[in-house]
């Protein structure tokens, strides 16, 4: 598979997902990111939210923002996380919806939706799952859920049109979008675009 961007799709998501699957596996080695407890304090999550998260998920948070400073999710909506991860945001989610409410968390590596499973687990919320797909190819029924979140994800999608696209397609008329992500101000030179490394890192 080959874009115009000039490099392979294929070996590109495979490259993030050996990244995430580090982030996973082995949170403590040290990435050209942040994670864990203090990214989450430092992007300005409440400490008795940041609490609430079961370890194994909080040290493999790997987002660039928050969110939930966008507004507290309600009681009862339905919530797809584009590209959950360890379930970070996934978990603090499903606890503001509430019993009535129910998160889906997306992603398409197994070591991240491992640990959110894990994770889910280990609250005992039963509002919330995690399904493997491609935020490309969301695994979600058309105009099915009321808030899509997603953090530190789209950046990592060379085809960011089919992924808003994708998001379109799932959420209900009238339905929000509380993403965080990283935002360029200047075109990035096509070399750049080129370098697996400069996506993954
Ligand atoms: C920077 S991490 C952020 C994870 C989570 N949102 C958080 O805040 O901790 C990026 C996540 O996006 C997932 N991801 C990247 N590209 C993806 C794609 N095209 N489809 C599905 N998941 C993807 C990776 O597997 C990884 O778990």
């Amino acid at each position: 598979m080959g874009t115009t961007l000039g490099l392979d799709v294929g070996v590109l998501r495979r490259a993030i997902q050996q990244e995430y699957e580090d982030v996973a596996v082995c949170p403590a080695k040290g990435f050209h990111f942040h994670t864990g407890r203090l990214l989450a304090e430092r992007l300005g999550y409440p400490a008795e939210e940041i609490d609430a998260v079961p370890a194994g998920s909080l040290e493999s948070f790997a987002g660039v923002g928050n969110p939930f400073i966008f507004g507290h999710l309600r009681p009862g909506e339905t919530v797809l996380d584009v590209g959950s991860g360890a379930g970070f945001d996934s978990l603090i989610a499903a606890r503001q919806v509430g019993p009535a409410g129910r998160v889906i968390g997306v992603d398409m590596t197994d070591a991240m939706l491992e640990k959110a499973r894990d994770g889910a687990r280990a609250t005992g919320l039963d509002n919330v799952e995690f399904r493997k797909g491609l935020v490309e190819e969301l695994p979600l029924d058309d105009a099915s859920v009321d808030v899509v979140i997603s953090n530190g994800v789209i950046n990592l999608c060379p085809d960011k049109e089919a992924v808003l696209r994708e998001i379109a397609r799932v959420l209900r008329p009238g339905g929000r979008l509380q993403i965080a992500d990283i935002v360029v101000q200047k075109a990035v030179p096509q070399a750049a675009k080129e370098q697996i490394d400069l996506w993954t890192g």
